[in-house]
């Protein structure tokens, strides 16, 4: 099947250029000048021609962190590798990187091969996996290096809640020493959930159970120094640290101190932490828990920091972090104590969209949008060329995006399978209006028509954004 996309602008993460793409099957085979013979000749060839006029061509966006189907606090996450892949082609997602876990007394093998048994068959999109590690000990240290031959390259470790995925400072340095002797990278979790804890009692103790405690108990301070801590034993180890879900000031100072040095440390945000508040999870009544994640939702005038940390490249990529709890059955489990609302917020679908009015604000770049969500989450997680990039060779992962288009974003409308919207009512302006996913139209006019199962797992490469 040969599809031109003709008419657009093709933005990389270089910048915005006319030119028209020819998909062969699966690969982008060429760019060419719009209207030149050439051009004419593809047309002729073509099975199908879509018109691009007035709106952007752009890499399939990259989403390097979600949780489908993932258990936490008694319940799961409710998007399963279906609905949650489905909901990201609407908005211009055409890979996720999931968490697969393992849980504490089994072996990373068990849990990669649950979460290969979620998804095979099921994602709309294609797909790999991070690895978290629960349980650090002489065989899981082994396996480390088997998954990375296996194309899982990536481990998340936890600071933060104790008692379940939590690791002391010696495990995770061991972790790191591995990493650092295999070329894979350790993503952290960084907030120091020992110290948590003890507010969290001593808030609880007080009566205070409403949901704004739990921002209040997770202080900025307390991720600033879990951060600084894992850089130091990353640093010790000689391993590339990625520290996800950042969401203070005081953390992005860490992360720029490290990189001034020349350490090679990098750090996500999320949408979350650049659009929502500290103010959101202080909403009236029980409202709040529909907010309630971890790191928490800061004060409003962090936000600038993030947005300055974007356009420096001090934060090099955006993810969702997406681990949608309905609120009627979910979050509702923390009325009267808010250390039992499930931690995570829905937002695979998005993430494109809104980050997309950081460039409407003035915020970053048309080069910058593409690069946060595609591009260098390509390069980091081991994608890059095959995703990431609008070139001849790469995988026809194309999204068209009409950059007028408006839109509110509802949970009336949206496709994820949660019962409420954290951006409820926000206008946003921009939308992705075709999608293909290795050279399969699975969004167009509004509609899927992609198939459950069309999504390959990837084998990712080693972390490309080392130094
Ligand atoms: O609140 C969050 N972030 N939930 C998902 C699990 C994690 O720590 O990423
Ligand atoms: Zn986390
Ligand atoms: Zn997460």
């Amino acid at each position: 099947m040969k599809i031109l996309i003709t008419g657009g602008t093709v933005v990389n993460a270089s910048g915005p250029f006319e030119a028209d793409v020819l998909v062969n099957d699966e690969i982008i085979v060429a760019l060419g000048a719009p209207d030149s013979p050439t051009v004419e000749s593809w047309r002729e060839g073509a099975d199908r021609v879509i018109d691009a006029s007035g709106q952007y061509v752009i890499p399939g966006a990259i989403d390097g962190h979600t949780h489908m189907e993932m258990p936490f606090g008694g319940t799961y996450s409710v998007d399963t590798f279906e609905t949650g892949t489905r909901a990201a082609a609407f908005g211009g997602t055409t890979t996720i990187i999931d968490f697969a876990i393992q849980s504490k007394g089994n072996s990373l093998r068990q849990g990669l091969d649950t979460w290969h048994g979620k998804a095979d068959g099921n994602c709309a999109i294609d797909y790999g996996f991070h690895m978290i590690v629960s349980d650090v000990n002489e065989q899981s240290l082994k396996e480390m290096d088997q998954l990375v031959d296996e194309g899982v390259t990536s481990f998340k470790l936890f600071m933060a809640y104790p008692g379940v995925f939590y690791s002391t400072d010696g495990e995770i340095l061991q972790a790191m020493q591995q990493a650092s002797s295999s070329g894979a990278t350790i993503m952290m979790h960084a907030e120091n959930g020992i110290a948590i804890d003890v507010l969290v009692g001593q808030a609880l103790a007080r009566g205070e159970s409403d949901p704004k405690f739990h921002g209040l108990t997770r202080p900025a301070q307390l991720e600033g120094e879990a951060t600084h801590r894992a850089i130091v034993l990353a640093r010790v180890a000689g391993a590339p640290l990625y520290v996800v879900h950042l969401s203070a000031s005081e953390a992005l100072e860490e992360v720029i101190m490290a990189r001034d040095l020349g350490q090679n440390v990098f750090a996500e945000t999320c949408p979350q932490y650049l659009f929502l508040s500290d103010q959101d999870l202080a909403r009236p009544g029980f409202e709040g828990a529909k907010y309630v994640c971890s790191p928490p939702l800061r004060p409003e005038s962090y936000q600038t920091n993030l947005w300055r940390g974007l356009r420096t490249d001090d934060l090099s990529l955006v993810s969702t972090d997406h681990c949608p709890f309905c609120f009627k059955e979910h979050k509702e489990m923390g009325i009267g104590n808010f250390s039992k609302i499930p931690n995570g917020l829905p937002g695979v679908e998005h993430r494109l969209d809104l980050i997309f009015q950081g460039v409407n604000m003035g915020e970053i770049s048309l080069g910058r949008w593409v690069d946060v969500t595609a591009t260098t989450p390509a390069q980091m997680f081991g994608l890059f060329p095959k995703k990431g990039v609008i070139a001849p060779g790469s995988d026809a992962d194309v999204v068209v995006y009409d950059p007028n288009a408006t839109h509110t974003i509802s949970a009336a409308t949206h496709h994820m399978n949660v019962d409420y919207s954290a951006y409820e009512g926000m206008q946003v302006r921009g939308k992705a209006t075709t999608v293909l996913s290795r050279g399969a139209i699975v969004i167009e006019n509004d509609s899927y028509v992609g198939s459950a199962g069309a999504g390959k797992f990837l084998e990712r490469g080693l972390n490309g954004c080392l130094r």
